[in-house]
C-alpha cells in the first residue's frame, strides 16, 4: 500500500517511524515532513493547509491511503475533500473536527449526551460574558475559553472578577485570537490530575490505544507559560483497567454514538484531555488527532501493526474489540529553542544526533529542524523529542536524559523533571 502522512512535526515523525517498519507499506510519503522524517520516508515540501496541493500530491504519488497528523487540515475539510474525490483518508470531516475546533460545539454535544465535563455557559457577546462573571455562578477561580483554535493559548484561569473581565475584553473586544474569540465558554474550575486518553474510531465504535501525561508548562515544577507540550510519559499510572473501562463507557463511547446520531460520524484519532476529579473523570477538552509530544510515547507501546488498524477504521470496519498494548514505560523530553514559547530562534547548528541515537533504548523524533548546507540546524520552537524506553519509569527517564545530554545547540532549553511524577508508581 502507498501511504501518505500529512504533517511535519515530531508526532508525524513518530507515525512515520512506526509505519516504516510495517509489512504492508509499499511506499511511504510525508508532506511536508522534516529532515528526520526524510530518512524514513519520501518527503514532499507542500503546505498541508493547501488542500489542492495535497490532492495533487496524492495523484502524483498514486497514494492509496492518507493519515493526517495535525488539526488544521482536518478543520479545513481535508477529509471531506478526499471523500468527495473517492480517496481513503484517516481523520474526521470538518463537521466532526468541531469537537476540537469549537469548544462551544464540544460542550453542547457533551451536555446533550450526558458526558461528564465542567459546568459551563457559552457566551455570544462580551456583555453576556461580563454578566455571567458578575453572577458568580461559577465562583472563582473561573475558566474562560475562546471558542475556536487558538494554538493552545485561548484558555485563561481567572482568580478574580477583574482578571476575568480583562480576559473577556482581550478575547472578545480586542480580538486577541481573531474570530476564534467571537464566542467564549465560561466554565467552572475543576481540580485533579490531568491525563490524556487516546482512542481510534471508525465512526461507530472505538478502541483505546493508550494513555499519557503531558507537561504543558515551560519550566520545571509546572511553572511558567503554557507551551504545546515540553514532554510526556506513557502509560499514565493513574488509569488502570477499571478506569479505562469507565472512561470508554462514560465518555468515549457516548461521544462516538452522539456524533453518529447527529450525522457527523467521527472517524479518526480521538484524544480526550481528562481531569480525574473526586467525582470521576471529566472532559477538559477533545482533540481530533494525536497529541504532540504524547504520540511519541503512546505509539511505540501499541503492540500490533498500526496500518491495518487505521485502514480498517478509515474504511468504517474496525472489527477488533481491543488493541494490544506493550509493557514498560516511555518518557519523551522536548528540546526547545531559546525564547520558546513566546518566540523562537532558528538556524543554530545541532550536534550530537548520532551519539544520542546510539544510546540503547533511545529514539529521536525531529520537529523544528532543517538542513542548511549539509548541516542540521534548528528551525522552530520545539526542535526534537528524545524518547527513552525502559522496564519502568525510572529507566525510561534515565535513558531519555542520557540521550538529551548528547545533543547541543545554542539556546537549547528543556525541562529536567519530565516523568518525575510517575516515579512513585509501578508501570
Ligand atoms: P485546554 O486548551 O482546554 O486543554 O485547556 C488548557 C489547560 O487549562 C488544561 O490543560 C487545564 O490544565 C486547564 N483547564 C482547562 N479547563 C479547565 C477547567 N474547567 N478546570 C481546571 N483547569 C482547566
Ligand atoms: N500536547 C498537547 C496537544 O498536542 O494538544
Amino acid at each position: 500500500m502507498r501511504v501518505l502522512v500529512i504533517g511535519g512535526g515530531a508526532r508525524e515523525h513518530a507515525l512515520v517511524a512506526r509505519l516504516a517498519a510495517e509489512p504492508d507499506i509499499g511506499a511511504l510519503v510525508c508532506a511536508p515532513g522534516n529532515p528526520g522524517i526524510a530518512r524514513q520516508a519520501k518527503v514532499a515540501i507542500i503546505d498541508p493547509g493547501n488542500l489542492d496541493a495535497v490532492s495533487e500530491l496524492t495523484e502524483r504519488e498514486r497514494i492509496d491511503f492518507t493519515i493526517v497528523g495535525p488539526e488544521l487540515p482536518l478543520s479545513l475539510g481535508i477529509a471531506d475533500r478526499f471523500a468527495a474525490d473517492g480517496r481513503l483518508l484517516f481523520g474526521p470531516t470538518a463537521a466532526a473536527a468541531r469537537l476540537e475546533s469549537s469548544k462551544a460545539f464540544a460542550k453542547a454535544l457533551m451536555s446533550r449526551h450526558g458526558i461528564p465535563t465542567a459546568r459551563f455557559q457559552t457566551c455570544e457577546t462580551p456583555d453576556e460574558a461580563m454578566a455571567t462573571i458578575a453572577s458568580r455562578e461559577f465562583g472563582f477561580p473561573v475558566v474562560l475559553k475562546a471558542d475556536g483554535l487558538a494554538a493552545g493559548k485561548g484558555v485563561v484561569i481567572a482568580d478574580d472578577r477583574s482578571s476575568a473581565e480583562a480576559a473577556i475584553r482581550e478575547t472578545m473586544r480586542d480580538r486577541k485570537f481573531g474570530a476564534a474569540g467571537d464566542r467564549l465558554v465560561v466554565e467552572e474550575c475543576l481540580s485533579g490530575p490531568e491525563v490524556s486518553f487516546f482512542a481510534i474510531s471508525d465512526g461507530s465504535r472505538a478502541v483505546p490505544i493508550g494513555t499519557a501525561q503531558d507537561h504543558k508548562r515551560i519550566f520545571d515544577g509546572d511553572r511558567g507559560p503554557n507551551t504545546g507540550g515540553m514532554g510526556a510519559f506513557a502509560p499514565s499510572p493513574l488509569v488502570d483497567g477499571e478506569l479505562e473501562a469507565r472512561i470508554m463507557q462514560e465518555i468515549v463511547d457516548p461521544v462516538i454514538a452522539g456524533m453518529a446520531a447527529e450525522g457527523h460520524a467521527f472517524r479518526g484519532f480521538l484524544y480526550a484531555g481528562l481531569m480525574l476529579t473526586p467525582n470521576g473523570p471529566k472532559v477538559i477538552e477533545f482533540n481530533v488527532r494525536l497529541g504532540d509530544p504524547e504520540a511519541q510515547v503512546v505509539l511505540p507501546l501499541v503492540a500490533e501493526p498500526l496500518l491495518p488498524l487505521l485502514f480498517a477504521a478509515a474504511s468504517g470496519r474496525l472489527a477488533q474489540p481491543r488493541v494490544r498494548i506493550g509493557r514498560g514505560a516511555l518518557v519523551g523530553v522536548v528540546l526547545a529553542s531559546r525564547g520558546y514559547p513566546e518566540s523562537s530562534e532558528s538556524g543554530r547548528p545541532i550536534s550530537g544526533i548520532e551519539a544520542a541515537e546510539a544510546v540503547a533504548g533511545v529514539d529521536l523524533y525531529h520537529a523544528g529542524t532543517a538542513m542548511r548546507g549539509g548541516q542540521l540546524v534548528t528551525a522552530g520552537g520545539r526542535v526534537l523529542t528524545i524518547v527513552g524506553r525502559g522496564a519502568d519509569y525510572g529507566e525510561a527517564i534515565a535513558r531519555a536524559y542520557d540521550g538529551a545530554s548528547r545533543i547541543a545547540f545554542d539556546g537549547m532549553q528543556y525541562r529536567r523533571d519530565i516523568g518525575r511524577k510517575a516515579l512513585k508508581f509501578e508501570v
